[in-house]
């Protein structure tokens, strides 16, 4: 029988009190994911209707994005966190005064892909907090990515997964119905170092900066090109999707600044997608960057900042830097 998530929790989470506390909360997280999946399994066809309201974001709230946020709050205080900070929700929700931790959360990311069957997911990251936190709750969701004690993401496709790092190496967890929770799948993940696919929404190519154009023309001129080898090319639209796919077979995505409306940083959110994102990724030997600076050194200024991200094979994202840096 291949290892359970319990015991992969009681080995890395172990050291003292707060960390057998962020296990407890990993589990409990996976309690809420079942009850999604769930959902998507038996769910009515309206889970991917418009529920009419937006959130913070602008985003038009979807009927799973309101279920998943509802389960996975009630995962956070069954968790004794101090704060919830989710894309659905204004700003940090205050829950255990008493709390250690806060949660930054995607409750489901990939909304327009609901309704399309096409896998979906949820997004965390555990972060810490400090007493500055306690007496000014906005800057508990100010904290470099770097900062984070536990990042993950569930895929809800045609496998329920969980990609969890705690700060030792990147792991994949399978749910098992048979075993009735989380076993082993794939024990330290590394992300190959070359990349022969590249992701990217080339509909907003007309909107990127020349460097990143000029990037992408020579992926797309292949082996009479520059690169003198042709790539594959891969875009799900749901970041967990493309996430998993780089890190299973290696490859690079972006989701460049581009001069829309609202994206001229992009359209990924900093606190819940690319800090949790870039700390699997380095934690399975790869890269993830704005373009140029370190996803995980960057400053937050709250929690649904938005930031470009490029991540992926190490070699490819220091090589869109050197685009970016010296153009020529
Ligand atoms: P969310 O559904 O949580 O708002 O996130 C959607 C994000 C992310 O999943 C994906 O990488 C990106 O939106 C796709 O954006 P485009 O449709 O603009 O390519
Ligand atoms: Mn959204
Ligand atoms: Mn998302
Ligand atoms: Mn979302």
């Amino acid at each position: 029988m291949p290892s359970s998530l319990d015991a992969h929790l009681r080995s890395a989470l172990d050291a003292d009190e707060g960390q057998r506390r962020i296990a407890e909360a990993i589990r409990h997280l996976c309690t809420a994911s079942v009850k999604v999946r769930n959902q998507i399994i038996e769910g009515g066809s309206n889970l991917g209707e418009q529920r009419g309201d937006t959130n913070t974001d602008g985003d038009v709230q979807k009927e799973l994005d309101v279920l998943a946020d509802r389960a996975f709050l009630q995962a956070a205080k069954d968790s004794g966190f101090m704060f919830f900070g989710s894309e659905e929700q204004e700003g940090p929700v205050t829950l255990d005064e008493n709390g250690d931790f806060a949660i930054a959360i995607d409750p489901l990311d990939g909304s327009s892909n609901i309704s399309t069957n096409v896998s979906i997911g949820t997004i965390f990251s555990i972060l810490p907090v400090s007493d500055a936190n306690r007496a000014d709750p906005k800057t508990v969701f100010m904290q470099k990515g770097a900062n984070q004690l536990a990042a993950g993401f569930f895929v809800y496709g045609p496998q329920l997964q969980l990609v969890l790092t705690v700060g030792d190496g990147t792991h994949v967890f399978l749910f098992s119905p048979k075993f009735g929770g989380f076993v082993e799948q794939t024990a330290s993940v590394t992300i190959a170092d070359k990349a022969k696919e590249f992701s990217v929404n080339m509909s907003n190519y007309r909107h990127w900066d020349t460097h990143i154009r000029n990037y992408v023309d020579d992926l797309l001129a292949g082996e009479e090109g520059p690169r003198e080898r042709d790539f594959g090319m891969r875009y799900v639209g749901s970041l967990v999707a493309d996430a998993y796919r780089i890190l299973q077979r290696g490859g690079v995505f972006l989701y460049p600044s581009d001069g829309r409306k609202g994206y001229q940083n992009g359209r990924l959110r900093l606190m819940y997608e690319a800090n949790p994102v870039a700390m699997l990724v380095e934690q399975a030997g790869g890269a993830a960057t704005d373009g140029t600076t370190r996803i995980l050194d960057i400053e937050p200024e709250g929690l649904h900042v938005r930031t470009p991200l490029v991540f992926g094979s190490k070699r490819e994202v220091e090589r869109i830097g050197r685009y970016i840096a010296d153009p020529d």
